[in-house]
């Protein structure tokens, strides 16, 4: 019954992780994510075709390792989420296949899920509800957005800003191949920076001069910069690169998500996505909101990732919000702009 609690099971396999959730009432009560990641690594970045093979191969087993997790059995499971979009095309599908397979043979709602919701939401699972409003920044490997959220299952979702270029994490992997570091670039970054000096090469601060975009992003001259200076008679340590890459990133991105908070008067920041699992990007934000006096919330690294407790999570708040179950034909959507929660909502059908 809608707006009654109930156990959700989300279903995440937009790129190259299989995830399975399952969350009642703003609670996680367990877990499983599979990763291809492993099988892309040779080829420097996601291979589409290998991620949904593997999302064929891995989403029963998921669900079901979720369920033990959990200790709960499928029959106990009163609705589904899935995500709809944005990620890639047959990878989104496989996962819509099973989410609506499960649904379907349970007799429980479907709720079609924006894969950047999840991140958003997962912190629900961590720090419970999210303060209305509250300024989003949202950085993944194919995104890097500045939001105001209200009721995150009710409300349109406010752009303040978004990145005109290469999202954050989508920097790291770029540079990281540059540098010669494995894929996933973002780790290998962060891990190789640690035994740099950030100080030793300065990188520039897009659109951070006065009168430019005060929530935009552009991060594609920040590769182009890297390259350059390894192309010097004299280049920089790759640790060195590594720690003033990410000290650029992390700068920009929580200098402006800061200012975003205080324009708007707004006392909590919330970072979400893969990249929020960097530890420059957590400890920066940690400094900059203790010192303008904002209350800052970062999910555990293991959820800042993708994994399907965030989509669950999203589901749950639908689900107690009353909202209406996606129609079964409801379709993948690989570029769905961010605007609400929910995908495929039967109001916005035609
Ligand atoms: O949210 P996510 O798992 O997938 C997308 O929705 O894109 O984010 C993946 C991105 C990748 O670009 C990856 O390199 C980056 O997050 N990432 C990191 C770290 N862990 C993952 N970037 C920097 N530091 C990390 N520790
Ligand atoms: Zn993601």
């Amino acid at each position: 019954m809608a707006g009654v609690s109930t156990v959700v099971l989300g279903i995440e396999s937009s790129c190259d992780e299989t995830g399975a959730g399952l969350v009642r009432d703003g609670r996680l009560l367990g877990h499983a994510v599979a990763s291809s990641m492993a099988e892309h690594a040779r080829y420097g970045g996601v291979v589409p075709e290998i991620a949904a093979r593997a999302h064929v191969h891995a989403v029963a087993p998921v669900v079901t390792e979720a369920l033990d997790r959990a200790g709960l059995g499928l029959a106990e499971v009163g609705a589904v989420a899935v995500t709809a979009g944005p990620g890639l095309s047959g990878a989104l599908q496989v996962g819509l296949a099973a989410a609506k397979g499960y649904a379907f043979a349970l007799g429980v709602p479907l709720y079609g899920v924006h894969h950047l919701a999840g991140h958003v939401a997962v912190d629900t699972l961590a720090h419970g509800p999210l303060p209305d409003p509250c300024v989003v920044l949202i950085v993944s490997g194919g995104h890097t957005s500045l939001l105001l959220v209200r009721d995150l299952a009710r409300d349109r979702i406010v752009h303040l800003g978004d990145t005109r270029d290469d999202a954050a994490g989508e920097c790291f992997d770029k540079t990281a191949r540059i540098l010669g570091l494995p894929y996933p670039g973002g780790p290998a970054i962060d891990r190789t920076a640690r035994a740099g000096d950030p100080a030793a090469v300065r990188l520039p601060r897009p659109l951070s001069g006065p009168g430019e975009d005060p929530y935009g992003f552009s991060f594609s001259g920040l590769k182009t910069a890297a390259a350059r200076l390894l192309e010097r008679p004299e280049p920089p340590a790759t640790a060195d690169l590594a720690a003033g890459l990410q000290e650029a990133v992390a700068d920009v991105l929580t200098r402006k998500a800061v200012r975003a908070c205080l324009d708007h008067g707004v006392g909590t920041l919330v970072v979400v996505g893969g990249v929020a699992a960097n530890s420059r990007v957590r400890e920066l934000a940690e400094q900059r909101c203790a010192a303008a006096g904002l209350t800052l919330r970062v999910p555990p690294r293991e959820l800042c990732t993708d994994n399907g407790a965030m989509i669950a999570a999203v589901g749950d708040l639908l689900h107690r919000a009353g909202a209406p179950a996606a129609p079964f034909d409801l379709a993948i959507d690989p570029s769905a702009p961010l605007e609400y929660a929910a995908l495929g909502r039967p109001a916005a059908r035609r």
